[in-house]
This record gives structure tokens, sequence and C-alpha cells, in this order.
């Protein structure tokens, strides 16, 4: 049985809205998923999971100082070829429409950076889900868009 682990930070409760729908399409395709904010999961468990998803909100075109702080944790843990996917709520910006410019406002870019640093295999490239403002909502097509996504995850996973 494949285990799968989502682990989230959220400010106003976007990114974890985002987080339980790629829980959910994953489940659909029978991958046993548990969904956890950074602050409450164990690290030392991370391990036990064959699949590891992170997201977080964008904040100053990257990272929030919570998800720093966890991934400098997290770089304590052997993750060496475990599965991975990285994820973020962002607003809609220029700066994105430049594949090539370093600055791309994305805290999943640096999320996946750091997995792939950590030996993570990232099996699906990182996705932005676009929220109004700084408290959302999310843009209307990101849930059903992160369901389908959760579902093309479990069919990897499954594979
Ligand atoms: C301090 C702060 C800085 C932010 N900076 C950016 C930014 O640089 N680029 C961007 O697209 N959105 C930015 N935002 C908007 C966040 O991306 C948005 O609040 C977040 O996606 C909402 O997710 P959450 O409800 O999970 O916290 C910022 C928000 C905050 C609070």
């Amino acid at each position: 049985m494949v285990r799968a682990l989502i682990l989230y930070h959220s400010l106003f409760g976007n990114t974890k809205d985002v987080a339980l729908c790629l829980a959910q399409g994953m489940e659909k395709l029978g991958i046993e998923t548990a969904c956890l904010s950074i602050d409450e999961v164990d690290i030392n468990q991370i391990p036990n999971y064959d699949f590891l998803a992170i997201g977080g909100p964008t904040h100053m075109i990257g990272l929030s100082k919570a998800m720093k702080v966890f991934l400098t944790k997290l770089k304590s843990v052997n993750l060496h070829g475990i599965k991975g996917f990285a994820f973020d709520t962002r607003n809609h910006s220029r700066l994105n429409n430049k594949r090539w410019f370093i600055l791309e406002n994305s805290a999943a870019r640096k999320i996946e950076g750091n997995m792939r640093r950590m030996k993570i295999e990232i099996i699906k490239p990182r996705q932005s889900a676009i929220v109004y403002g700084r408290e959302g909502p999310l843009e209307s097509n990101v849930k059903t868009s992160f369901q389908e996504i959760g579902k093309d995850i479990g069919n990897i996973l499954g594979s």
C-alpha cells in the first residue's frame, strides 16, 4: 500500500484548501493520504511515507518565514528516494509569464528546489494555485484542477 503525506503552511486557509483537494484526488485513486500542517507534523515520521507533497503561500515572491524554517529543519531527515511534488498559492503576476526570469513569483519554485537538494524524486512539476489578494478566495477553477492533479499523482504512484 502506497502511503502519501501532504504538508502545507497556510495563513488564511487557501493553501490548506488546495492541499485538501490534492488529497481528495489522490484518495480517489486509492492512495492512503494524510494531510497535515507543517506545525503539527513530526518530521521523524516523514521517511515512513512513499510520497511527500509540500505547499505554501508565496510571500515576497518566495517562501513564507514558517516554510523557510520548516525546510531548514527538514534537511536533518533522510528523505533520499521519496517521491515528491511542490505547490503554492499566489497572486497573478507578470513575473510568472517569463519562465526564464530569476525573480519568478513562486514559493513552489523554492520548495521544489529544496526538495531536489534533499534528493527527493520530483514526479510532477510544481504547480501554483491563484488566489485573489492576500486572503483569497481561490480562483474558481483551482479546486477542481488540484483534484485532477491529485488523480494524476495517484496514477503515477499506483503504476
Ligand atoms: C506578507 C505577505 C506577502 C505576500 N507576498 C506575495 C508575493 O510576493 N507574491 C504573491 O503572488 N502573493 C503574495 N502574497 C499573497 C499570498 O500569496 C496569499 O496571501 C496566499 O497565497 C494565501 O494563502 P493562505 O491563505 O494559505 O495563506 C503575500 C501575502 C502576505 C500575507
